[in-house]
């Protein structure tokens, strides 16, 4: 672990900007300290644990029963869905919302932008464990720059010799100072899966109001959020957060309220009052076909 952290610093540390160290139970983690933000990137599922403008409270919530455990999910922050969306189509036993959330990830490039935001690549190939799961070969790379905007690219690419389908979805777990005192702006008039009643389609009559528990799957959202239209406004911390998306049709938003949250062992009983998840997806429909050599990206800038 040691030898690991030195090398990586030895190849890739921007001086006091971007330096890597062991984070929670040794797990190796990224930390990035500029002019405009700081943030924190676990290589164990590309994770973002930690984004905060300067001047600014934090972006992302974490739970504090997160468990940073090896090739288990973390909870909060940005994990990483990919290459499926929430339980496997045919085999249960396969973990839920695919494998690239548990698996760690290489580091490819650390670099300064002109503008002082700091970038940082990581990428995550084929192996045996994933070719047990799913049976392609793929390169996936994750793109991570930290300024006054978060902003995150995953781009998937088929490099293997038979078309393969791939979902996915950044799972963004956002900081609110109390749920009940939000609304969610940019999905007026979508149609949605209620995934907690038998998978109905509904349509969004109004903005969105989490007012219990909440697991949606918004259909046709590719032409909101590209203004800063899709938006969280918080009455309680005055401050509205934008998701700005591309190469995503699906949007999911997600709160498990209390009871849900109480039968997780890596969620705080009363946490769901100071979060909600809104992720820019590849589910259901929009999951994407890509033939030998074609590349897909999915992203979100997120920002106050
Ligand atoms: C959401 C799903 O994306 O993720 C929910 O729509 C799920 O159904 C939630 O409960 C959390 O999933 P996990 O695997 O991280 O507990």
């Amino acid at each position: 672990m040691e030898n690991q952290i030195e090398s990586l610093n030895a190849q890739f540390a921007l001086t006091d900007e971007l330096r890597f160290q062991p984070g929670e139970n040794g797990l190796p983690k990224a930390q990035i300290n500029n002019g405009l933000a700081s943030a924190e990137v676990y290589l164990q599922g590309a994770h973002i644990t930690a984004f905060q403008p300067r001047g600014s409270e934090p972006v992302l919530w974490m739970s504090s029963l997160a468990q940073f455990q090896r090739n288990k999910a973390i909870r909060g922050g940005v994990p990483v869905i990919w290459p499926w969306f929430g339980p496997h189509a045919i085999d249960k036993h396969k973990p839920q919302h695919g494998f690239a959330r548990t698996m760690e990830w290489q580091v490819s490039t650390t670099k300064t932008l002109p503008d002082g935001s700091t970038l940082l690549q990581l990428q995550l190939n084929d192996t045996s464990a994933t070719r047990a799961l799913w049976p392609h070969a793929f390169e996936l790379n994750l793109t991570i720059t930290v300024g006054t905007e978060l902003t995150i690219e995953l781009t998937s690419r088929n490099t293997g010799e038979k078309t393969f389908t791939a979902g996915g979805a950044l799972h963004s777990y956002f900081a609110v100072g109390d749920v009940k005192k939000i609304h969610i702006d940019g999905l007026l008039g979508r149609h949605y899966i209620d995934q907690l009643d038998g998978n109905r389609i509904k349509q969004q009559n109004d903005a969105v109001y989490i007012r219990e528990e909440v697991d949606r799957i918004y259909f046709d959202t590719e032409d909101t959020c590209t203004e800063g239209i899709c938006a969280i406004f918080d009455a309680q911390l005055l401050r509205q957060i934008y998701i700005k998306r591309s190469g995503s049709h699906t949007t999911v938003v997600w709160n498990p309220w209390e009871n849900k949250a109480k039968a997780m062992a890596d969620f705080p009983d009363g946490g769901y009052r100071q979060m909600v998840c809104i992720e820019t997806a590849n589910a259901v429909d929009d999951v994407r076909h890509l033939a030998p050599g074609e590349t897909h990206t999915l992203s979100q800038i997120i920002g106050l």
